[in-house]
């Protein structure tokens, strides 16, 4: 397939060097130009606007940080929509509240273009090495044109439908569950620290219980160590996505008491400071004070 692939941060990098490494031909668009440069030797081809990463391709990707970033890049000046064929299919993988893959799917059906949201669950390591998880809606012929890419960028595809935001809406919801866990995480540990327990240990409990997973094990020995470095999931863009949940979830009069919470704790790593370290600080905003 020939593919455009808008915004190559620490996901759309990785997601587009798959996606190269899978045989498939990119044309790559990035705000900072110079990012795009290592995806050059791999053979693709950069350009200057986001309307030049579509002309003439069957789909076009775009991976960005949040819904204004994503509606200026399809709406605006050089803008995705203007510039898509009628065949092609506009996928758009970044976390965005469900209200806008609604009206991106509205106007792109308008014009009689298709588009498909495609969120993705995993980090950056899973998209280098195409072991995403990921999660689609939109026209189901649509859909099925875009397999080749979720093939490359994933192991499992899940097709929820043919209405674009229930795919946000679940991503959105799979984001709250996993903040959830890095916070109570966190208050967990400044129970037993207080008790006179390593972090570590109570750790290695956590994980010869039932509670063992990949999920508890990762992230449970970062808050444990607290490293929070990190070229992987940033701290403010997991704010961002909780606070979508609870703006969904009021949308539709659906109370989300916990995730009004963690959003507060989202405000106060934010006013701290945090926003570019590993959204697993979470675990640490409201136990700063144990020992
Ligand atoms: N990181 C993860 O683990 C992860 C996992 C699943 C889903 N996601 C979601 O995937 C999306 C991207 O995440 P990320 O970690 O890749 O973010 P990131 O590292 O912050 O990268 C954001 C990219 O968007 C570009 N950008 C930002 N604002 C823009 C604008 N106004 N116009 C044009 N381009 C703009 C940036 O360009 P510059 O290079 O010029 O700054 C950069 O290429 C987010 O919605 C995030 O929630 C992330």
């Amino acid at each position: 397939m020939k593919i455009g692939f808008v915004g190559l941060g620490n996901m759309g990098f990785a997601m587009a060097s798959s996606l190269i490494r899978n045989g498939q031909t990119l044309i790559v668009h990035n705000r900072t130009r110079d990012k795009a440069r290592p995806l050059v030797e791999l053979g693709a081809l950069v350009v200057d606007s986001p309307a030049q990463a579509t002309e003439g391709v069957d789909a076009v990707v775009t991976m960005l940080p949040d819904d204004a970033a994503l509606e200026q890049v399809t709406l605006g000046e050089d803008g995705i929509l203007a510039a898509l064929g009628p065949d092609a299919v506009h996928v758009s993988s970044s976390t965005i509240s469900p209200r806008l893959s609604q009206r991106l799917g509205r106007l792109h059906t308008e014009n009689g273009r298709a588009f498909v949201a495609a969120p993705v669950l995993g980090r950056p390591e899973a998209a280098a090495q195409g072991r995403l998880v990921v999660v689609a809606a939109g026209p189901a012929r649509a859909v099925e044109r875009c397999r080749p890419i979720f093939d490359a960028i994933g192991s499992v595809t899940h097709v929820v439908g043919e209405h674009p935001p229930r795919a946000n809406a679940v991503k959105l919801a799979v984001n709250f569950v996993l903040a959830s866990l890095l916070a109570t995480l966190g208050e967990a540990y400044a129970l037993v620290e207080e008790y006179g327990m390593d972090d570590r240990a109570f750790l290695e409990i956590l994980n010869g219980s039932l509670l063992k997973s990949p999920i508890v094990e990762a992230y449970g020995a970062k808050i444990a160590d607290g490293s929070f470095d990190s070229n992987g999931f940033r701290l403010e863009l997991g704010a961002k996505d909780v606070r979508l949940a609870v703006e969904a979830a009021e949308a539709h009069t659906v109370p989300m008491p916990i995730a009004s919470v963690l959003r507060e704790s989202f405000v106060a790593a934010m006013a701290a400071g945090e926003q570019d370290v590993d959204w697993s600080a979470i675990g640490r905003v409201n136990t700063r004070r144990a020992s």
